[in-house]
């Protein structure tokens, strides 16, 4: 079934390298802390982290055992694997699709913040420890309209570019190499926020769970960002699985590349919290949490501006990883089913981002009172996608695993590679991906949109 002529990961190495940098993004640095923040702290992580464990890891091998066995995009992918009569389940191929645009339209405005940060990190505009000086440097950013959408394409531009290369080409050759640097600067980041005084209270934020925060909705809302955070539910690791080698270890590769993401994301928190609360910033701020005490832990140190400009431009090119396996899925539908070049693909894709992408940039000045369901067109579309598309999507590619799929097609997957530990964890993993997650995501949906 394999077409030899489709392009793919050229070693086991590069396909894990690619699949972390699908997963660390800004969804660590910006979405993970202003989420915490604005949903209460411990609590909020400690549902996060078994929804992740309990949810995530299996699903994040259920899509790419499905990807790998097809061969194929995300549509593609289900009509190939789904017995005849049965090709209605490529209905979640359309669904990441969708999804892929809707979290683009957001993803890259606030990439933009990040590019622009790097200026005005290097102006020292925005070295400041004031939490009013920092929140007016931010403000003036996303409400001036024109900065906003140069950002944003600035970002769709550079993304559109390098996607257009190709899978090896591109993706891998792009991905390599920075988390290391990334990662070092998060430890100093954590060692100067946890030596503030006062960084006690934010630990305390961080590690010590007030059960009664943990609402329906707060749920969900962890519950969504773990799927955001592994990119799954909308066929992202399905189309990344679709070009490992027959030879990657699945649950491996998968358990690293969530281990690891987990770490990066409780970096960023342990350097965050403790400067909440040592400066005075408001936990609960939202997207602009980020922006304004990361600038603060770095003004409280020696060369600051240089470790903040770093900062930045390496958050920049995290965003760059994540961005592309976004761009993957409606790249790879266009250019696989309907035969578009590449290059066609891509830019058609950017170009239908960049439509849905003006509403999201000026969501924080020009069009802020828009609001359809109380929410600007910004949180919506992260609403939209994060707690209903990849949630359901999750569900619906569980059933498919559970019940359509089965079991004997991941045991052959892992006879190639197969040591008897695979073949449990592999176990493990359907049994999750059976019963427990896609009930699991039912209730939390459920009662997090107050159906139930
Ligand atoms: N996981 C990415 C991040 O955390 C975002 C993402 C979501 C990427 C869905 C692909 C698919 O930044």
């Amino acid at each position: 079934m394999a077409q030899s002529n489709r392009d793919g990961f050229t070693s086991t190495f590069g396909a894990l390298v690619a699949t972390l940098g699908s997963a660390v993004g800004l969804g660590n640095i910006w979405k993970f802390p202003s989420l915490t923040g604005s949903n209460g702290g411990a609590g909020f992580l400690v549902v996060y982290l078994l929804a992740t464990l309990l949810v995530g890891l299996p699903v994040m091998i259920a899509e790419c055992m499905l990807g790998r066995s097809a061969r194929a995009d995300a549509v593609t992918s289900f009509e190939r694997l789904a017995p005849k009569g049965q090709g209605g389940w490529k209905v979640i191929g359309w669904m990441g699709f969708a999804a892929a645009l809707l979290i683009m339209a957001f993803y890259s405005e606030v990439a933009g913040w990040v590019y622009a940060y790097i200026f005005k990190a290097i102006s020292g505009s925005i070295a400041t420890t004031d939490p009013k000086v920092a929140g007016v440097a931010f403000g003036e950013l996303v409400s001036n309209p024109w900065a906003s959408l140069f950002w944003q394409w600035v970002v769709l531009g550079l993304t559109g570019f390098i996607i257009a290369f190709g899978v090896s080409k591109g993706i891998e050759a792009v991905t390599r190499r920075l988390m290391p640097v990334l990662f070092a600067l998060l430890i100093l980041l954590c060692i100067r926020s946890l030596t503030l005084s006062g960084a006690g209270q934010g630990l305390s934020f961080l590690f010590m769970p007030d059960f009664a925060k943990v609402t329906p909705a707060v749920i969900l809302t962890a519950l969504g960002l773990a799927f955001f955070k592994l990119s799954l539910g909308m066929g992202t690791m399905l189309t990344y699985g679709s070009y490992f080698r027959p030879e990657q270890n699945i649950p491996a590769t998968a358990a690293r590349v969530m281990l690891a993401d987990l770490s990066v994301s409780l970096l960023a928190g342990i350097a965050i919290f403790p400067a909440v609360f040592a400066f005075g910033f408001e936990p609960a701020a939202g997207p602009s949490l980020v922006f304004m005490t990361i600038p603060a832990v770095f003004t409280s140190m020696p060369g600051g501006v240089i470790f903040m400009t770093a900062f930045f431009v390496l958050t920049a090119i995290a965003s760059v990883g994540a961005i592309l396996s976004l761009l993957e899925v409606p790249v790879a539908v266009l250019s696989e089913r309907f035969h578009l070049p590449r290059k066609g693909a891509a830019i058609a894709t950017i170009g239908l981002i960049g439509l849905l992408g003006v509403p999201a940039a000026l969501s924080q000045g020009t069009m802020a009172e828009v609001k359809l369901f109380g929410l600007t067109a910004f949180d919506l579309f992260d609403f939209l996608s994060s707690n209903i598309l990849l949630p359901l999507g999750g569900i619906l590619i569980c059933l498919f695993v559970g019940w359509v799929y089965g079991l004997a097609g991941p045991e052959r997957q892992m006879a190639e590679t197969g040591t008897p530990m695979n073949r449990l964890t592999i176990r493990t993993a359907f049994f999750l991906v059976r019963y427990v997650a896609p009930l699991a995501i039912a209730v939390v949906l459920l009662n997090g949109l107050k159906l139930f």
